[in-house]
């Protein structure tokens, strides 16, 4: 296996206790792993050799939660937003029709193009829902395209109840428990509700979820993005993966999270584009509560694929400290997939790793929307 050495790097952010931020540091990667950390004067020699001339590495950055197969435009609702008109789930209903009427080589492109953006943002893994289809044909579909990028891959099939069963929810989520997790099943590793007034109460969450964990699946959770709700308890209750969004959450919500393994997954983006209040991460933090930031890239709530630009959100609104905010956006967003070999430099790991145009993390929000991703490490292949 051929080994390269990434020598030079003036801050070497591992995101793991043993370590910490290493100084005049290099990194050896063998094959798609990690094989060495350490001083830069002590490294082994390796076939080849990159000088980062003191810029900071840190490791890719693990987005746990993106809506990326869809067709359509939504820039008139977002600006509508601008002008003062609420956002609502119902907007939802808009892409569903634009997606079905598409090609899958239509969606497909799409995806790829939202995900070199991600790789350009630094992201290097990702998790796709579907959601935009809501028929057994359109929701397996979505999926499979999915499946093409990544094996994080979530059911989504009760986003919103589909136009069709509008007079009779309860056989849409039938069919959601029934035929489309069935066909869908195969594709997804993950099933998500969209718990919230206008979608899914939380008995339909719940049959729902429990369906998909009966058929292999982990849960996560859309949980009180728009008004404070049950889907936050409901996802603690049958042991979720995350419970996404977490804006509105009571001081019961943060003890449940606390004293659970669910991971609360901030979605600043969404927050920005429909001009609500942010979450308050410092609660869930001084909680003890593991935050993830992800960036919830879809064309309604959150059209961002800059996971920097949820760190900045994260860091200037939510009060999250820089170094808190890297730590959720890798390490965090990896606990929220529930991995193992990602989200922190140490031997071992793969070797994901992203190259800053800066000499600390902390410029990702002291220097706002400023495009500071130099180079990109992806299972030890260089891909930018
Ligand atoms: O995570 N909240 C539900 N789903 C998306 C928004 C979907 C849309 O508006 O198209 C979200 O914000
Ligand atoms: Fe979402």
């Amino acid at each position: 296996m051929s080994t390269v050495v990434l020598t030079g790097i003036g801050l070497l952010a591992t995101q793991t206790l043993e370590c910490g931020d290493l100084t005049d540091a290099a990194v050896i990667v063998e094959g798609s792993r990690i094989a060495w950390i350490g001083p830069a004067a002590t490294a082994p020699d390796a076939d080849e050799k990159v000088d980062l001339e003191g810029r900071c590495v840190i490791p890719g950055f693990v987005d746990s939660h993106a809506h990326l197969v869809f067709a359509g435009d939504r820039s008139a609702e977002f600006a509508a937003r601008m002008s003062g008109v609420p956002y609502s789930a119902g907007g939802i209903q808009t892409t569903v029709s634009a997606t079905r009427a598409a090609a899958d080589e239509v969606l497909a492109a799409r995806v790829t193009a939202l995900t070199a953006e991600m790789q350009a943002s630094g992201i290097t893994t990702y998790e796709i829902k579907s959601g935009y289809g809501l028929t057994v044909r359109d929701e397996l579909r979505s999926l499979q395209i999915a499946a093409q990028f990544t094996t994080e891959t979530t059911f989504l099939g009760a986003h919103v109840v589909a136009p069709e069963f509008e007079a009779d929810p309860a056989a849409y989520v039938d069919l959601v428990c029934g035929d489309m997790l069935t066909t869908c099943a195969p594709y997804a590793r993950w099933i998500d509700v969209f718990c919230e007034q206008g979608a899914f109460d939380v008995d339909a969450a719940r049959a729902i979820l429990l369906a998909g964990t009966r058929a292999g699946l982990g849960a996560r959770v859309h949980a009180n993005q728009l008004r404070p709700g049950p889907g936050v308890q409901l996802a603690c209750e049958i042991g979720a993966a995350s419970a996404d969004h977490c804006t509105h959450v009571s001081p019961a919500d943060v003890d449940a999270l606390a004293a659970s393994d669910t991971v609360a997954t901030l979605l600043p983006g969404a927050e920005f584009s429909t001009r609500a209040d942010y979450p308050d991460a410092r609660q869930l933090l001084d909680a003890g509560v593991t935050v993830a930031l992800a960036t919830d890239c879809n064309p309604g709530s959150s059209y961002t694929t800059s996971m920097p630009f949820c760190i900045t959100l994260a860091v200037r609104e939510m009060g999250m400290t820089p170094a808190e905010a890297l730590t959720a956006a890798t390490l965090g967003g990896a606990t929220a997939l529930q991995r193992k070999d990602i989200g922190c430099i140490a031997v071992g790991m793969r070797a994901d790793l992203a190259v800053l145009d800066a000499p600390s993390p902390v410029h990702l929000a002291y220097r706002p929307g400023v495009g500071l991703i130099s180079a990109v490490w992806k299972d030890g292949q260089r891909v930018r």
